[in-house]
């Protein structure tokens, strides 16, 4: 037996993560169509975004102009590669390509968009990550079904998949089919992830509004078999192709050894995270998930085929994104912190960061365990980095050292697991780039490596500079992650 530990696999695909949605903007250009993303309103830490259902005149939505990938592509991508990056995930707005979502053909200037991108990134040798559908689908959808809500959007999407595999099947192996597909497993997901309109309220992710589990769940459903379907599909068109899941992972542990604590962890663990994956991975319904439908008077509408179609479109690798952990307590009266997705139960243990997501580089390793332990197939961490508010020096420097902290400390936990035997191939941390807040709309929660000249309400010249972490990262890609 050769025992030797060799540190990161030869062909690590070391990257960066972004999102159309949050990056891209060019919101009208060359035919593309409102997103669910387009019609929501910035907001801060606390307040809320709105989503409107008109665009209000005068009113800030932080997607329309992003920072502006959409013209600036060819710089950033530039700056991609003076890191070394190795892959480069990115998101393909649908309704750049699908204005409204249903049209029977194809934008063809929204096509040559990607064309063009793609060319750039082949460039600088960068393999593109695909992510079909991140946190938006075309309004229109939503306007005329619901989205997700109705079954009428599957076809849609299989034939945005099918559109784009045939056109990108040369440029493009590694796909993803839908952002953190859990989080339309929560309540607050339901806009998010399923482009569902469940209240008239317009707060976006409102904490008040009554939840409508039946129709997210039928919703999720839909997103499964969607999902499957294009597996098979991305195979049948190109059999290199590695089409994946991606899950939002909630590391979360028992706040205390009393058993129900334990086991409150355990059920956390099933129905936030292996719900999805269990059915993307290994292609069936798990029994905790069934009986938590049962248990909460929530009826799945399957068809005929719909068991056949699951198993036929298993994924061939599992994507998340890591960002914090929380505990888990059976005890209600226990302070709660704030994280990614769901809060949870307070660790004294851990720090968190300024917007209370508390820290804990360890909880990625096993986190990778866990995950390993279960599929046995290849793992790739897609999202991880720490959102802070950066100052620019009066000579123009960034020093983000506690964005090298958090990043490193992350890096050495998941060469601890590559050493336990975990399968991981890659890691993209999120907002390679700075750009738009998902849950907030701000642009000061800054994740990136490379500073965007941009504040809150749109104000800056968007102009790109180099953080110190951008140095260090580079450094960390050379020694393929030795020199951290
Ligand atoms: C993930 C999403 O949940 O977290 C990203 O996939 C998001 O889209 C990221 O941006 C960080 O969250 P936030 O709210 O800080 O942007």
């Amino acid at each position: 037996m050769n025992n030797k530990f060799e540190g990161f696999p030869k062909d690590f695909l070391w990257g960066g993560a972004t999102a159309a949605n949050q990056f891209e903007g060019g919101y009208k250009e060359n035919g593309k169509g409102l997103s669910t993303s387009d019609v929501m309103t910035g907001g801060t830490h606390t307040t809320p975004r709105r989503i409107t259902k008109e665009l209000e005149e005068g009113t800030y939505y932080p997607s329309h102009e992003a920072i502006d990938f959409f013209h600036h592509y060819k710089e950033d991508i530039k700056l991609f590669a003076e890191m070394g990056f190795k892959t480069f995930r990115m998101s393909i707005a649908w309704s750049r390509i699908f204005p409204n979502g249903d049209e029977l053909e194809p934008n063809e200037e929204g096509l040559k968009f990607y064309d063009d991108v793609f060319a750039e990134l082949k460039k600088y040798n960068i393999e593109p990550l695909v992510t079909i559908s991140h946190y938006e689908s075309p309004f229109g959808l939503t306007k005329k079904y619901n989205a997700w809500a109705s079954r009428e959007v599957i076809d849609c999407y299989v034939r945005y998949c099918e559109t784009i595999f045939k056109r990108y099947k040369d440029s493009v192996k590694y796909w993803l089919t839908f952002n953190e597909i859990n989080c339309l497993a929560l309540p607050f997901g339901a806009f998010l992830g399923g482009g569902l309109l469940l209240d008239d309220s317009g707060v976006f992710m409102n904490k008040d509004s009554e939840d409508k589990a039946q129709i997210r769940f039928q919703a999720l459903h839909h997103q499964f078999i969607a999902s499957a379907k294009v597996v098979k599909l991305g195979h049948e068109i190109n059999k290199d192709f590695k089409i994946g899941c991606m899950i939002a992972y909630m590391c979360s542990y028992p706040n205390t050894c009393n058993p129900e604590d334990v086991f409150l962890a355990q059920e956390k663990d099933n129905l936030s995270n292996f719900f999805c994956s269990d059915i993307q991975v290994r292609g069936t319904y798990p029994g905790f998930a069934k009986r938590y439908l049962r248990d909460n008077n929530i009826e799945i509408k399957m068809e005929e085929n719909d068991e056949q179609i699951l198993k036929e479109g298993c994924v061939d690798f599992y994507t998340f994104s890591y960002y914090m952990s929380n505990c888990v307590s059976a005890d209600p009266t226990l302070e709660e912190t704030s994280g990614n997705i769901m809060g949870g139960v307070k660790n004294p243990y851990l720090k968190a960061s300024d917007w209370g997501w508390q820290i804990d580089p360890k909880g990625l390793r096993w986190s990778l365990n866990n995950i390993y332990n279960r599929y046995q197939i290849p793992l790739m961490v897609v999202e991880n980095g720490l959102g802070a508010v950066d100052n620019v020096e009066a000579d123009g420097s960034i020093n983000d050292d506690y964005r090298i902290d958090y990043l490193r400390e992350h890096i050495k936990e998941m060469k601890e697991a590559v050493k336990d035997g975990v399968d991981l191939i890659g890691y993209t941390p999120w907002g390679c780039i700075d750009l738009v807040s998902a849950s907030t709309g701000e642009m000061k929660k800054r994740y990136g490596f490379i500073y965007v000249n941009k504040d809150n309400d749109g104000n800056g010249d968007l102009s790109r500079s180099r953080k110190k972490s951008f140095y260090w990262y580079k450094d960390v890609i050379k020694s393929n992650g030795e020199k951290i």
